[in-house]
């Protein structure tokens, strides 16, 4: 199972050094984490544990050059970045485009990051259609043999309490492995949006390969449960 947390704008250091001495003495039972903290705080992040990998937030669209404030897939890389979570719904909210995200996913792939795609529709949304749109970008790039992680994260369950239904979940599972099927992609698929310790034993019989968590990976002890109950 695959456990990425996006720590989002959150987090000061010494949680994250707090945090991090409990999530590496516990036992993760084949379970590969991704942590994703904020830029500032990736160095805290940077030790050996064969289960543990580092991951950013964001990537930049271009490779270099006058993008001030961005960092490119090559400086996260040789920062020893291993996965970026690409699309993200709050970013797509703040107008991060399709054809930006299929350039991110790109340099990352170019400069050997896992993209961890995010996709998902609103709630006024059609789910196929919307889903069909964002992986035909996000894919424009990728091609057999890439290792990529797929996300389905429904905006309207992200930090509010909701979850779908696991039938639901199974559903865009599905229609995200025909799609990549059709491009001869094959990625582990995430479920994200109000993950907790409650709910996590239901939605892990779901047709996925793990989960993206988002509010409760600042809750330390809510997530030992979730990571030590895989
Ligand atoms: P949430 O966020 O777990 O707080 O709903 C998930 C996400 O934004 O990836």
């Amino acid at each position: 199972m695959l456990i990425a947390l996006n720590y989002k704008m959150n987090g000061r250091k010494t949680f994250h050094l707090n945090q991090l001495e409990t999530i590496k003495k516990l036992n993760k039972k084949g379970t590969n984490l991704v942590l994703c903290p904020s830029f500032v705080f990736l160095h805290l992040f940077k030790f050996k544990n064969k289960n543990i990998f580092l991951g950013a937030q964001d990537i930049a669209a271009v490779n270099n050059g006058k993008s001030t404030g961005q960092t490119s897939a090559q400086m996260l890389n040789e920062f020893g970045v291993k996965y970026v979570i690409v699309g993200h719904s709050e970013r797509r909210k703040d107008g991060e485009t399709d054809e930006q995200i299929s350039q991110k996913v790109k340099n990352a792939i170019e400069n050997n990051i896992t993209p961890i795609i995010c996709v998902g529709a609103n709630a006024d949304e059609d789910v196929s259609k919307t889903l069909k749109t964002q992986l035909k970008f996000a894919l424009k790039h990728v091609k057999t043999g890439n290792n990529i992680v797929v996300a389905y994260e429904p905006v309207w369950a992200i930090g509010t309490g909701r979850t779908p239904t696991v039938k639901e979940i199974n559903f865009a599972a599905n229609l995200i492995k025909k799609q990549l099927e059709k491009s001869k992609i094959n990625a582990q698929i995430l479920y994200g949006g109000s993950v907790n310790d409650k709910n996590f034993n239901e939605l892990k019989t779901a047709n996925i390969d793990g989960f993206l968590l988002g509010g409760v990976s600042l809750e330390t002890k809510k997530l030992v449960k979730i990571i030590s109950g895989v």
